[in-house]
């Protein structure tokens, strides 16, 4: 039978698949994933709300940053190790007496960077009266208040630092000295009790620890005695009154005494305390007509903003891994004297 059916073309074997298109799927897939990494991260970086940057500190509190303190490693200066052997247990520096244990490091050259813009942020002179707060707690208020009364007394000056933190005191426990007295049994007492100034290990640094809680510390500090109080202070000739002291967010006393000095330094914990928060805390010290002379950025990650802040950490002291003795402690804090009105 006669067909119709020809060929026309002979099917010819194709060399290669004609999908998947590989190249250009993998071209594709970049694309894409680099548009949504990109946006991402945009997006990521909108709802975080946090500061990060001096520029930022500026550009949301109005006030200028006057320091940046690294964050101390874990895995380097600090790290404590346990015994297991029932030995003493060993440790590095505390970065709460860092500046007097390592002072080559570079968060000690960071707090020297935060003392002498303290000494210059006023035109008037070198403030007297300091506040450290900060919004929350946890931010580094304790630490940076001891490291800059270290370092003020390592030019000579003559410091006496308080802990007037009367809710979580914890200058006591890092100087290892009693709490019995302090602070807080003086501004309670029913007479003028000068509130017996402690020496430290470190030379020309005195301690007023924060003394037994009280139940009312927001009353005790606003009352008259605290202004009588800061005044004996003043009149035993030194030249800096650091004060540690609570978050303002929580509680009224940082506000309180931020009305009675010369100058408040805010600590801004970096990644951690939120812009509003940061405003918020300006706004409450601007309502008293505090001096809030600038704030501190705390736990800087300096590697990620090393074009910043980079020239500022250079090893000035050759090699400052290997810390230097500190100078023997003194055997016993000694109370100085005790005075009444
Ligand atoms: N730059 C830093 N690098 C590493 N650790 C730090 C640094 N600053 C502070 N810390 C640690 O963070 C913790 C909180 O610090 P600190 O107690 O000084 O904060 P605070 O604001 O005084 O807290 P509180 O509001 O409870 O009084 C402590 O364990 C301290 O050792
Ligand atoms: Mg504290």
């Amino acid at each position: 039978m006669a067909s119709n059916v020809r060929i026309v073309d002979v099917a010819e074997v194709p060399n290669r698949p004609s999908s998947p298109k590989v190249a250009l799927n993998i071209l594709l897939s970049l694309v894409t994933g680099l548009g949504l990494g990109v946006g991402l991260a945009f997006f990521f970086e909108y709802l975080d709300k946090s500061v990060k940057t001096p520029e930022e500190i500026l550009q949301v509190g109005g006030i200028p940053a006057i320091g940046v303190v690294p964050a101390m490693r874990p895995d380097g200066a600090g790290l404590r190790v346990i015994r297991t052997d029932g030995g003493e247990p060993a440790r590095g520096p505390l970065v709460e007496l860092i500046s007097h244990e390592d002072p080559k490091s570079k968060i000690s050259e960071a707090f020297r960077e935060v003392r002498t813009a303290l000494l210059v942020s006023q035109a008037g002179g070198p403030p007297k009266t300091i506040l450290i707060t900060s919004a929350c707690p946890g931010e580094g208020k304790t630490a940076i208040a001891i490291n800059l009364a270290i370092t003020l007394a390592q030019i000579g000056r003559r410091v006496l630092l308080v802990d007037a933190d009367l809710r979580r005191p914890r200058i006591h426990r890092i100087f290892q000295i009693g709490n019995g007295h302090g602070l807080s049994t003086c501004l309670s007492a029913s007479d003028l009790l000068w509130p017996e100034p402690l020496k430290s290990p470190i030379q020309r640094l005195d301690l007023i620890p924060s003394g037994p809680m009280p139940p009312n510390p927001a009353d005790l500090l606003d009352s008259d005695r605290f202004a009588r109080v800061q005044t004996e202070f003043l009149e035993q000739g030194y030249d800096h009154i650091i004060y540690d002291s609570p978050p303002v967010l929580p509680v009224a006393d940082p506000v309180i005494m931020a009305a009675r000095v010369d100058a408040v330094a805010l600590v801004v914990l970096a990644g951690v305390t939120s812009r509003d928060a940061l405003a918020h805390v300006v706004r409450r010290l601007q309502q008293v007509k505090a001096r809030a002379v600038g704030a501190i950025l705390n736990r800087a990650d300096l590697s990620s903003q090393s074009y910043y802040y980079g020239y500022s950490y250079k090893r000035y002291y050759g090699d400052d891994d290997k810390p230097e003795a500190p100078p023997a402690a003194s055997p016993e804090p000694r109370r100085d004297r005790t005075v009444r009105a």
